[in-house]
């Protein structure tokens, strides 16, 4: 069952299997959304400017892609790229607005109104440069949607040329500004797309809804769905084939992401410096304090962590656990007492934990001894988790070889009915916690140009006291 669901969003992000529509389809649905389904043209606009936001900030970061020009038509899709706008200022983007033909109507003019009160600044096409590269990271094409026929006029067909010229820079320049086109590139035709093979080569295509005929031409690397509002009663009309949106997301990717260069993934850190006079006397006080930034910063799983232990040969491994509580005593997670690392435990208490909090550019690593955590305490633990984690607790001889999956399922099902009654499900024996007291904790904070902050605790013994020394390390 799990197996078919996921083939099924596998062939969903495949850019062969979702659906396109044609111009007419796609005004239809329009109609109908504003028509008996009851939405208003703002609220759309409005979803599919975030969209677009979200879609950029997904791939373009702002620490390294922040000046963006958002080019915006006269029509629709030029106001969900002064949507697209404003919600890029409150992501941390420097936005700036090309809006040659302002219509004269009070949804647009809100909007102009929102962007002056933000001080974005609005450009003329004259005070643009003629070349564009130099001045932006990204260039949002919001000029004309799927609504558009004809050839372009003035001064879009202008500002269509300035985007074309950029790929010619491709070449010779070390980064050209990213072109981001909205549902439609610019020029293209909606259902044959770049006929003549002269027009504007986006990076990333947003497509509205649902792709539109031309985003099967589209060959550039970024390809994303927005729009998140398509009720079933359309989607069943329409025989939509489009891929789940993941989570809270207001855009998916369409299509398989471009490989990397992992040896040029390079991040400049940017955060204050992190000096002596900040720090806590006990390195437990100052982890809870990174740990409370963490989670005030909404990271995914800040209490994820590295686990390494080794065996007695001092053969090393490492693994992923949730740190379930931290006290002057020590970290705590659970496991099975049973598997690789509970082996290695047993041979070798000596242990470390490293957690990294992307997006505050932190590490913290810990060093010390581990003990089993008394059985009391993780039967206490044991009992809080849902059931069903108490039956895989008991189901799962982690680590140990097992012919497939079905066995785990077999297995899980014999116990649920076991336990139907609601009865207390009894903590296996092989099942429980471990404490690491720590003797060396090291907090980092990424800096610019390498010149990172590393604060190193150590436990030492001073006239018979253990006290906590502190020393900066190079980095
Ligand atoms: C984010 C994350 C959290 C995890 N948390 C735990 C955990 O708390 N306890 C655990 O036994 N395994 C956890 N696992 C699974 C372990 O990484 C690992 O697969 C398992 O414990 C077996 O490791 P071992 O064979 O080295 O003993 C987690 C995995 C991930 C990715």
């Amino acid at each position: 069952m799990g197996d078919k669901v996921a083939s099924t969003i596998e062939n969903l992000q495949n850019p062969d299997q979702v659906s396109y529509l044609s111009q007419r389809e796609a005004a239809e649905i329009d109609e109908i959304l504003m028509g008996p389904l009851g939405f208003s043209v703002d609220q759309l606009m409005e979803l599919a400017g975030l969209s677009v936001a979200t879609s950029i900030a997904e791939v373009y970061k702002s620490s390294e892609y922040s000046r963006v020009l958002a080019i915006c038509g006269p029509g629709n899709n030029g106001g969900d790229g002064l949507v697209a706008a404003r919600h890029l200022h409150h992501f941390g983007y420097k936005p700036f607005v090309c809006y040659p033909k302002r219509t004269p109507k009070a949804l647009y003019s809100g909007l102009v109104t929102q962007l002056e009160s933000l001080s974005i600044p609005f450009l003329a096409v004259e005070d643009l440069p003629v070349d564009l590269s130099n001045d932006f990271d990204i260039l949002v094409d919001a000029m004309f949607g799927f609504s558009f026929h004809g050839a372009p006029r003035p001064p879009f067909d202008d500002l269509i040329r300035r985007l074309v010229c950029l790929h010619s820079h491709d070449q010779t320049r070390q980064r050209a500004p990213v072109i981001v086109s909205v549902d439609i590139p610019s020029g293209w035709h909606v259902e044959d797309g770049d006929v003549g093979g002269e027009g504007i080569k986006p990076d990333m295509l947003v497509s509205l809804t649902a792709p539109k005929l031309c985003a099967k031409k589209f060959s550039g690397p970024h390809h994303f769905l927005g729009g998140r509002f398509v009720p079933p009663s359309i989607a069943e009309k329409y025989k939509l084939r489009l891929p789940p949106y993941p989570g809270i997301s207001m855009c998916v990717r369409i299509g398989k992401p471009p490989q990397v260069d992992i040896s040029a993934l390079r991040e400049n850190y940017i955060s204050p410096v992190f000096l002596e006079d900040q720090l806590e006397a006990d390195p437990i006080d100052q982890f809870r304090k990174w740990f409370d930034d963490a989670v005030a910063a909404g990271l995914h799983e800040p209490n994820a962590m590295a686990l390494s232990t080794s065996d007695k040969d001092g053969k090393p491994s490492s693994r992923m656990v949730l740190l379930k509580g931290v006290d002057k005593e020590g970290f705590v997670w659970y496991t099975n007492y049973e598997s690789r690392k509970g082996r290695e435990i047993s041979e070798n208490p000596r242990a470390s934990l490293l957690f990294y909090w992307d997006g505050l550019n932190r590490q913290v690593r810990v060093e010390g001894t581990v003990q089993k955590v008394p059985e009391e305490e993780s039967e206490k633990y044991f009992h809080s988790r849902p059931r069903g984690s108490q039956i895989g607790a008991i189901v799962s001889k982690q680590s140990s070889i097992i012919p497939g999956r079905e066995v785990l399922y077999q297995e899980y099902e014999d116990l649920e009915a076991k336990f139907s009654d609601g009865n207390l499900i009894p903590k296996p024996k092989h099942w429980g916690g471990y404490r690491l007291k720590p003797e060396v904790v090291e907090f980092w904070q990424g800096q610019k140009s390498r010149l990172h902050d590393r604060l190193q605790y150590s436990l030492k013994e001073i006239n018979g006291r253990q006290v906590w020394k502190i020393d900066r390390l190079a980095p």
